[in-house]
Formats: structure tokens, sequence, C-alpha cells
């Protein structure tokens, strides 16, 4: 066991998405998936193990927080006491700087944090690999905030081989992330509940089986720097889960209508010759993909449109890691 150890984590936004598992309770997905860490949005968790706690102790953002929120905290800690053979409850605290479940993937940024910071306080030293399929059994997509920049989960057979691995550094593409905010709130459905809902859409077995054509596609278009083509491939694979949530049942839908009208301004915007293509994760928020160069107009545009109550600017970031 070690003192209070505390690690920082970013978020990550799905270019080619994670959406429904083979095995629910191992978060083993139905495809691979690739993911960019977002700067300037993070999680910091600090974890102490206490042999004098009957419990395990969690606040997020300042305020102790019991039921649901804890019992997935404290199920997460079980994984770290069972590799590290202790018994001890922990105090964990928790902070975000950015709005939690509105679909900017708190939980991934939370169990990348909480897998890093725990594993330590624990007395593990887990490799990137161990530590990556760690934080996917506490959220899936948080095994892609443990490696560095660009990200992708490599699905696997079992637990030991499915986990995330960096395909290139956070300064490989000068991409960003501009995130119109329509809504705060928190969503109606989780993730956890809406993966397993996936398999019910007739859509999904087509989405599941070109996956990897779509994960080609988008590897190769990052590796090359071809916006044009990542954009297209980005924003199919978008429009493919959302229309696996709709045809779900029962129905899923997260979008609002102020998500529509972005859709088709960044539309109107890439035909008009600017690099910019958009992507919808589990919330109403429009993620907006651009480079770097676009950013300056694109900013003000974003803000600019009805419903739109702020804009966030995410780039390509680093991995989980350890902050004194
Ligand atoms: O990791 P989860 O269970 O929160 O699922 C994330 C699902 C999406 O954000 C919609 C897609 C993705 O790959 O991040």
């Amino acid at each position: 066991m070690r003192p209070e150890q505390t690690a920082a984590a970013h978020p990550n936004i799905a270019f080619i998405k994670y959406w429904g598992n083979r095995d629910d309770a191992l978060r083993l997905p139905s495809n691979g998936s690739i993911s960019m860490n977002l700067s300037g949005m993070e999680t910091r968790t600090s974890v102490r193990f206490d042999p004098e706690l009957q419990q395990d102790c969690f606040t997020l953002n300042g305020e102790a927080q019991v039921g649901a929120p804890l019992q997935r905290v404290s199920q997460f800690l079980e994984h770290v006491r069972k590799l590290s053979g202790s018994g001890c409850f922990a105090r964990v605290s928790s902070s975000n700087n950015f709005p939690t479940g509105a679909g900017i993937a708190s939980s991934a940024s939370a169990f990348s944090a909480l897998a890093l910071a725990a594993s330590k306080a624990a007395g593990l030293d887990l490799s990137q690999k161990d530590l990556s399929r760690l934080a996917r059994l506490g959220s899936g997509s948080a095994c892609r905030s443990i490696p560095d920049g660009f990200a992708e989960w490599l699905p696997g057979e079992d637990d030991g081989s499915s986990y995330a691995v960096s395909i290139a550094p956070p300064d490989y593409w000068d991409l960003a992330d501009a995130i119109a905010v329509i809504s705060q709130d928190h969503k109606p459905v989780g993730s956890s509940a809406g993966h397993r809902l996936a398999h019910t859409s007739p859509l999904n077995a087509g989405r599941v089986t070109e996956a990897p054509e779509r994960l080609a596609t988008c590897r190769e278009a990052l590796l090359n720097r071809d916006f044009e083509r990542f954009a297209e491939v980005v924003e199919l694979d978008s429009h493919y889960m959302h229309a696996v949530m709709r045809t779900s049942t029962p129905p899923l839908v997260y979008w609002e209508p102020a998500t529509e009208v972005l859709l088709w301004q960044v539309w109107q915007w890439r035909k008009r010759g600017h690099a910019v293509c958009a992507t919808v994760d589990a919330g109403p928020n429009v993620h907006v993909l651009a480079l770097s160069n676009e950013l300056d107009w694109l900013k003000k545009a974003l803000a600019e449109l009805p419903g739109v109550k702020n804009v966030l600017i995410g780039k390509p970031a680093e991995g989980a890691r350890l902050v004194g």
C-alpha cells in the first residue's frame, strides 16, 4: 500500500464509435474503436486505501456520493483489491473541470484516472496495456484515455486481449474538437444501459460487420492526415451509431432539434471548403472536428447558432498520468 496517489486523465472523442458489447460484465466491445484524447478537459482523482474505513467513500466535485455512483466506484475498486490482494476500503476524491454526463465522456476520464490512481495507491505498477484493460472494466471508452494522443481500442477475444494502444502521438495531426454544448443536463439513459440495447436494432449487425472497414479507413486517413477521407468515415460512423440507437427497442434518441441544425450547418461549411466535420456521442452535443487553423472563425460561428450554450475546445492530449 502507498500513501495517497493522484492521477489526471482527459476524456476522449471517438471517431469510430464503441456501441454494444459482446460481454457486458467484462465490457468486451462488439467492435474496435478509434479516438483522440481531449486537452483542456480533465478529471483529477485521488485515492488512499485506509484500513480504518468500513466502506469505500467517494466525493465528486466536493460532494459525497451515495447510491449508484458510489456503487460503481466501489465495484471498480473490487478489481483493484483483487489484483493487489488487499481487502482495504478506499477514500476516492474526484473532480471534473467540464460538465458530467452530457456527451463529453466524463466516464472515460473518470475511470482512466481512477484506474491509475487506485492501482498505484494499492502498490501496483501496471503496464500501460494492463492499465487500459483495468480502466475498460469501469467504462469501455476509458481504456482509450490511458494511452497518449490518438488511440485505438483493439476489441480482442477476452479480458486479456481487449485494450487500447496509441496509434499516433498528440502532436501528429493538428486536429481540434470544438464541442458545441447544447445541454449540460445528465443524459436520460446512460451508456452502460444503452450498450445493452444495441443488439435489439435490426441495423446493428451491419454496423458491426462493416466496422473493420471503417476502422481501417479512419486509421489510414488519420495517419495520412487526409481530412476529406477522415470527415466522410467519421460522419458515416456517427450516423450509423445513432441509427442503431434510434431503431433499438425501446428507441434511444439523444439528439435535440439544435443537434440537427448544427449537423446541417457543419455540412454547409464543409461544402464551402472548410476542414470541418461532426460527430455526436450519447448526448445532444455536437463535436465539430476541425483542422486547428479553422478554430478562430469556427468558435465564433458555433457560439452564434441557436441552442448553443457554450463552446469547449479540445486538442490532442496525452494519456492518463500521475500528478503531484
Ligand atoms: O464507455 P461508455 O460505456 O461510456 O460508452 C461510450 C459510448 C460512446 O461515447 C457513445 C462512443 C465511444 O466510443 O466513446
